[in-house]
């Protein structure tokens, strides 16, 4: 009786013991991670409500495509998390892409855009899938100035968005209107309220969850306020990636030490964006966490630890912004805008 006792009450005192540390654990990994600001500024871009108002509705603007089909949204649909859910999105008559249409939402704050960061902000990402054949297809960007320059309401709206300059419809301009919209695409959630202070923003499971996120090493790679989009890492870091084609970032910089390097991914509204990876070729979350912890950690997670990091993940689900994505009233063209 006495050894059952004594038995249980080590038991008790080791499981106490675990929960400190637990809490400790997370504790000490919360500075990794910052609650999403309601904007993110720019050095060379000042946000006022004209240039975001007007980069809202180039944002939507199908006229800005070849076939007067495609806009941003189409891939980047601002009701679906600001992705669209497919492997590769169709592009101009239909093309596919060869890499996977990453979140418009958080996007603001990463290091750099793209899979490989290859653009260093919104507002020169922008000014790429319009051009590209494979997205937009428009032929030139003199072509995208004279069909906005056609559009009575764009000239209003460049000329109020830009005051003071000579010539506000200039392509870089588009770029940077485009660019102030996506500053303010942010999704903060129930993790932003617990990172400031509100402990109870999340449940006791949510909270493991973050432990076991933490403890298991994912930290390393995904932090700081994007829980992601901060550095760019191997992927296949321990072991070899199976089936990988696409080289990243080394096509970009030409340093074969960076081969398979890609940007870390924000996590925020993961639950919402499947297919997964910069080719969508994991097709759910369960899977995207081992592999994760196989390849990235070489760790072989147990049902519980993968089941724990979910619920964290799924606590990393933000709110949509509705009123600000609403998609406006675009402007009418006239007789003379151009067809591409
Ligand atoms: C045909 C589909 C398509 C269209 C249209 C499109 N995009 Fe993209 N977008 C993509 C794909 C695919 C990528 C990833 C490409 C890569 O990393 O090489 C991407 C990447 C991005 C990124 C980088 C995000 C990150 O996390 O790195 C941003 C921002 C973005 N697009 C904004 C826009 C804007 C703004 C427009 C309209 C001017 C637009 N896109 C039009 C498919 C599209
Ligand atoms: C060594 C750095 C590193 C570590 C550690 C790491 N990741 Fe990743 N993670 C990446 C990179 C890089 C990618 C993107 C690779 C790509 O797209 O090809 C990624 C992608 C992901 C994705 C897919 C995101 C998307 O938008 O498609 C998820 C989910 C993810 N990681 C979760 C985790 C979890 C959970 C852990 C811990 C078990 C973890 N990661 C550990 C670097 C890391």
């Amino acid at each position: 009786m006495q050894t059952t006792t004594r038995i249980f009450a080590l038991a008790l005192a080791l499981s106490t013991a675990s929960a400190f540390a637990q809490a400790d654990l997370s504790e000490a990994f919360l500075p990794m991670f910052q609650p999403l600001p309601a904007q993110v500024p720019s050095p060379e871009n000042e946000l006022t409500e004209a240039k975001i108002n007007l980069g809202r509705m180039l944002y939507y603007e199908n006229r800005l495509s070849k076939g007067e089909k495609l806009s941003c949204n189409s891939c980047h649909m601002l009701h679906k998390y600001g992705q669209d859910n497919l492997p590769f999105s169709p592009g101009h008559e239909g093309k596919l892409g060869g890499r996977s249409s990453p979140s418009t939402y958080n996007a603001a704050i990463h290091i750099a855009q793209f899979w490989d960061g290859r653009a260093p902000t919104v507002e020169a990402q922008a000014k790429g899938p319009v051009l590209n054949p494979g997205e937009m297809g428009m032929p030139s960007a003199e072509f995208v100035e004279k069909v906005l320059k056609s559009i009575p309401g764009y000239v209003e709206a460049f000329k109020a968005a830009f005051p003071g300059e000579a010539e506000p419809i200039t392509y870089d301009n588009f770029g940077k209107a485009v660019g102030a919209f996506e500053r303010g695409l942010l999704t903060p959630g129930k993790w932003d309220t617990f990172l400031k202070g509100n402990k109870e923003a999340l449940s006791a499971e949510e909270k493991k969850g973050f432990a076991t996120f933490a403890k298991v090493g994912c930290v390393t790679c995904h932090n700081s306020a994007g829980v992601g989009g901060m550095m760019y890492q191997k992927l296949g870091l321990v072991k070899a990636w199976p089936d990988l084609k696409d080289n990243g970032r080394a096509d970009v910089t030409k340093n074969e030490g960076e081969k398979y390097f890609f940007k870390v991914p924000s996590l925020r509204n993961i639950t919402e964006t499947a297919p997964y990876l910069h080719d969508g070729s994991v097709k759910t979350l369960d899977q995207m966490v081992k592999m994760m912890a196989e390849y990235q950690l070489g760790k072989q997670l147990t049902d519980e630890e993968t089941a724990s990091i979910l619920t964290f993940l799924k606590a990393l689900k933000g709110e949509i912004p509705t009123d600000y994505v609403k998609a406006p009233k675009l402007p009418e063209g006239t007789a003379d805008t151009p067809k591409a």
